[in-house]
């Protein structure tokens, strides 16, 4: 008999860490290896948040929190939807977890059931799929291209709904495109979704305040859809606390309440001491605060330095990113050429044949749904990120 569940067995490996983890070992040999696979800002958390934690531990906020996250973090971030999103969330309608990942998970756990359908646009964030599969659910991916800025358009989106369809997850901006859709195509996705009465909406918008193109829309400012969409966000990314393990729902009471239940069960609540320090960066208004310009226009110039490098490499297709800090070139020009008796049929083999020849970590398209490209993180150095393009470039003029 097997030792482990078949829940288990089935699930796959998250490859951005595992692409992560072999960078780090190449690393550990000796190999100057650059790594652009990694999903976290190269930044240090804001003075005004660490200080706020050491505050939080000398005043014993060290006993367990109330399960959805203290009433003053709530009422901080029902604020922040205000200020940052024009949604009004009340704080029992805020449940906090431990990331962005775990309030996904939660979301998934407390709305889909065996047999139900969720329409996942690819590329996507790769945990989606794992968590719906995890619920029983069976995603349906829906495919976005290029050509189309990798966004899904309402024709595509109503072709895939079904009488099972339960929920549609996305982010915007995206990992791992970096695009972000404006008002006008949320507008029509919420009104395909508004026609299918058991039809939601879990809009991750994590990446909300790295976005280069001007404000941040979300979903649910929709009013023929708001009591439908989980708004889903959270700290690691724009305030650089990836550690500090922060993420949050704003939702719809009866599936806040829900997310309640379960995490009452499996966490408990997530670290006070990073829920305090949370207060403060949901004080930071992204219209003024230094730290989140300071980054965003950091993350402006790599994106347009790498932009620049990438379109000088023959055989890429590259769009430029509007978000996030990522890019999501289509390296499939180069597939069936090979080096050194090694031939390229596929994205798991281009990440490999590039850390192994290159010495460059990057993730394989695949573990976003898309076989045609591979990923690059710019959360790194200018100069890093010269050379990582440099070594490259090298590398695929070597692919005959
Ligand atoms: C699109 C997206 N959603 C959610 C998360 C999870 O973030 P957290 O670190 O808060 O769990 C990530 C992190 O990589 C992400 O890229």
């Amino acid at each position: 008999m097997e030792i482990l569940s078949n829940r288990i067995i089935n699930m796959a490996e998250s490859e951005t860490l595992a692409m992560t983890a072999k960078a780090r070992e190449l690393k550990a040999q000796g190999k100057d290896v650059i790594s652009l696979s990694i999903g976290e800002p190269d930044f240090n958390t804001p003075e005004q948040v660490k200080e706020a934690a050491k505050k939080a531990i000398d005043d014993n906020f060290t006993h367990y929190p109330p399960v959805p996250g203290y009433a003053d973090l709530r009422e901080a971030i029902s604020a922040k939807f205000l200020r940052d999103n024009g949604l009004e969330y009340k704080p029992e309608q805020i449940v906090v977890s431990t990331g962005g990942k775990q309030a996904l998970y939660q979301v998934v756990q407390v709305l889909v059931n065996p047999g139900d359908e969720v329409i996942i646009p690819t590329p996507y964030w790769v945990s989606y799929k794992e968590f719906v599969r995890l619920a029983g659910g069976i995603p349906i991916y829906v495919k976005t291209s290029l050509e189309n800025d990798f966004k899904v358009t309402p024709e595509q989106l109503e072709a895939a709904i079904t009488p099972k369809t339960k929920l549609i997850m996305f982010s915007s901006p995206s990992n791992p495109t970096g695009m972000l859709y404006s008002k006008e195509e949320l507008k029509g996705i919420a009104e395909v979704v508004a026609k299918h009465e058991n039809l939601f909406v879990v809009s991750d918008e994590i990446y909300e305040h790295i976005n280069f193109v001007g404000k941040h829309q979300s979903i649910a400012q929709f009013p023929e859809v708001k009591e439908r969409v989980v708004t889903v966000n959270g700290v690691a990314k724009g305030f650089a606390m990836t550690g500090w393990r922060i993420g949050f729902i704003g939702a719809p009471l009866v599936i806040a309440k829900a997310c309640n239940k379960l995490q009452g069960q499996v966490t408990s609540a997530t670290c006070s001491i990073a829920q305090k320090a949370t207060v403060e960066a949901m004080l930071m208004d992204p219209t003024t605060s230094k730290d989140i310009i300071d980054m965003r226009e950091t993350f402006r110039r790599r994106r347009d330095m790498v932009y620049k490098l990438l379109c000088d490499i023959p055989g890429l297709k590259v769009r430029m990113p509007q978000g996030a800090f990522y890019f999501f070139p289509d390296c499939s020009s180069y597939y069936g050429k090979s080096f050194n008796g090694k031939k390229i049929e596929n994205s798991t083999d281009m990440a490999f044949y590039l850390i192994n020849e290159a010495n460059v970590a990057t993730v394989m398209g695949s573990a976003f749904g898309d076989d045609s490209c591979i990923r690059l993180s710019y959360a790194t150095s200018e100069d890093l990120l010269r050379e990582a393009l440099r070594r490259i470039k090298e590398a695929l003029a070597k692919l005959q």
